[in-house]
């Protein structure tokens, strides 16, 4: 793409149009904050201090040449050099780690993207895996190696691990003196994980090691489906579930974790951006008398929804594979099972947003 006309305006603007007929007016502090020769030359990041700069600052001279713009600022010795590619697209968002969601109910349950192992060997089917991930919130990964480090060997292809009080790796099997539900054999209804946590687990990674006991199927759910028709159905629920801060609390000898976040969060646009659900962990929001009664029965609306067999999707896991899920928006349970009929073992750990969505950016390059 090229630049046809390059213009100085009133109040230190530049007036950019191009030849596929794109209009921009840029300030000049803008330019002048994002001049090239302005970056570290190795590390490409900003070392102009734009607290030393003139806000009405112009140039001394303009002029565009085909796909460059070439400005001299008063205070340089040579020409600020800018790619029209790269100015045409300032303030929009491009960036390939950007998927829109779908969201699904249990019709869904046949229709989970499965892909192999091996997926994670080659840029285009960890791309297409990952992106599959960010639009349905859930995928399903098979043919892991029969043995119990296949999960973690995945991962650590994609990315490095989410610590937590857990540890970096958790594993789930009915133990003795467990300091968590997840480590009996009881029912698990939908939660996500430790919305207890400052930041909570972006996705979760579970790989299934063994599953021979009667029962502990998992169920999973996708809250963002369900918060959209909550917002339809129970406006007012859905106002108090943004709105309310919900206190989480997990403690055991060695750590007492504690936030307080509304069950849903909404972001700028009034988009719902994160569910955090976990009965186990929930306590006392800061409310009393009819607050407090008008929040339980939103609060139990919506875990009302979250039973129903329109939105859960039930199977249970199988040796060598490993679903993966968005813990900031589907919710993950499982069935009661009988330890005494089978052995149970579930690896888990979480990598989080920012890491997928960076190795999404460079995978996409
Ligand atoms: C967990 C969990 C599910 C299962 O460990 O957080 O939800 O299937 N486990 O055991
Ligand atoms: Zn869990």
């Amino acid at each position: 793409m090229n630049i046809a006309t390059a213009n100085l305006e009133d109040n230190a603007m530049v007036h950019l149009t191009y030849d596929t007929g794109l209009q921009q007016r840029l300030p000049c502090i803008f330019l002048r904050d994002n001049d090239q020769n302005e970056l570290h030359p190795d590390t490409k990041e900003r070392i102009f201090d734009l607290t030393k700069a003139d806000i009405d600052v112009t140039p001394v001279s303009l002029r565009a040449d085909n796909d460059t713009l070439y400005i001299r600022w008063p205070d340089r010795d040579q020409d600020a050099v800018y790619d029209a590619k790269w100015l045409s697209c300032q303030g929009s968002l491009n960036d390939p780690a950007i998927v829109p969601k779908q969201t699904w109910d249990a019709s869904f349950a046949d229709k989970i993207t499965e892909f192999d192992a091996g997926c994670v060997e080659e840029k285009s089917t960890l791309l297409s895996m990952l992106t599959q991930l960010k639009q349905d919130g859930i995928v399903l990964i098979t043919g892991l190696e029969d043995n119990e480090t296949a999960g973690l060997g995945f991962g650590k292809h994609i990315s490095f691990m989410r610590d937590s009080n857990f540890g970096l790796t958790f594993e789930v099997i009915s133990k003795a003196n467990p300091n968590n539900l997840a480590y009996t054999a009881i029912d698990l209804p939908l939660h996500t994980d430790l919305p207890n946590q400052e930041l909570v687990p972006g996705y979760q990674f579970f790989h299934c090691y063994r599953n021979e006991a009667t029962g502990g199927e998992s169920t999973y759910c996708d809250g963002f489906k369900v918060a959209e028709d909550l917002r339809d159905q129970d406006p007012e629920a859905f106002e108090l579930l943004t709105t309310v801060a919900q206190p989480f609390r997990f403690f055991d000898d060695g750590a007492d974790v504690r936030y307080a976040r509304p069950v849903i969060e909404l972001d700028a646009d009034g988009d719902i951006a994160q569910i955090a659900f976990n009965g186990h962990l929930a306590q006392t929001p800061a409310l009393e008398g009819n607050a407090l009664k008008a929040y339980y029965r939103a609060y139990q609306s919506l875990m009302r929804r979250l039973r129903s067999d329109e939105y859960v999707i039930e199977f249970k896991l199988q040796p060598q594979t490993m679903i993966v899920v968005d813990n900031r928006r589907v919710l993950h349970g499982r069935v009661a099972f009988d330890p005494s009929t089978g052995y149970r073992h579930l690896q888990g750990y979480y990598i989080d947003h920012a890491e997928i969505d960076s190795r999404i950016r460079v995978l996409a390059r």
